[in-house]
């Protein structure tokens, strides 16, 4: 399934400004790498971008995800002001296959921006559009994991209505430590759920 590159938007709130969604591009790779330095980011995030070089072997990653319709990456941009953007975040979204029932969410965002909901309103604006545009292929249900000691991604999943579904054992590589799995279904299967376009809890 070719999926088209779109932007999503997340709107202000709470005198916080709204968030842009869009693929990846070349001139967001300073910003990547000085993301990357982030103590946080070495800690809990694998697949970074310690300098220029790198950053773009990283982008051309999510340019062939979006090309091959298994990874959907979208840096999130604050919008302080008409012309002014500055990089806050990634949201993204990992399909084992195009048509796969259950797919996983990921995130992160920069340090300076932590602490005012840009993970939970992108993550909310991810989800909405990943059941919109792909449930009518198949998609149930979305996971998230976080390893056992990140409060705060756990915080992002609860506010987001990704409730804790189990704890999974060390896996590596792609799970190096325990984890929280949480899970959020399309609501249409399961009415105890909130819908996944109402926004976060
Ligand atoms: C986890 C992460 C994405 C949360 O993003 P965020 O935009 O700060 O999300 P929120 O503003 O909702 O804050 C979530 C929690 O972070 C903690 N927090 C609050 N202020 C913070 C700050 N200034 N710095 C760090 N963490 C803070 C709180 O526990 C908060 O929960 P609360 O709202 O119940 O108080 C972010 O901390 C991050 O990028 N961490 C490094 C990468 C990472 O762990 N990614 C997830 C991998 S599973």
């Amino acid at each position: 399934m070719i999926v088209p590159a779109v932007a999503l938007r997340a709107p202000s709130s709470a005198g916080l400004p709204a968030l842009l969604l869009r693929p990846w591009r070349e001139e967001d790779v300073p910003a990547l790498v000085e993301a990357c330095r982030d103590p946080a980011m070495r800690r809990w995030i694998h697949q970074r971008a310690d300098d220029g070089a790198e950053g773009l072997r990283w982008l051309e990653e999510q340019r062939r995800g979006w090309a091959s319709g298994v990874r959907f990456a979208f840096a999130v941009l604050e919008e302080e002001a008409a012309a002014s953007r500055r990089l806050v975040g990634n949201a993204v979204l990992k399909m084992p296959r195009p048509d796969a029932p259950s797919s996983e969410v990921g995130y992160w965002t920069t340090a300076h921006a932590r602490g005012r909901g840009v993970a939970p309103r992108a993550l909310e604006a991810l989800t909405a559009w990943a059941f919109d545009t792909f449930a009518a292929s198949g998609l149930e249900r979305l996971d998230l994991f976080h390893q056992l000691a990140n409060e705060a991604s756990c915080r992002v999943a609860e506010k987001c209505g990704y409730p804790l579904h189990t704890t999974v054992p060390a896996s590596p590589p792609a799970h190096p430590a325990p984890g929280h799995l949480h899970v959020r279904r399309l609501a249409a299967l399961d009415p105890a759920v909130p819908d996944p376009r109402t926004g976060c809890r």
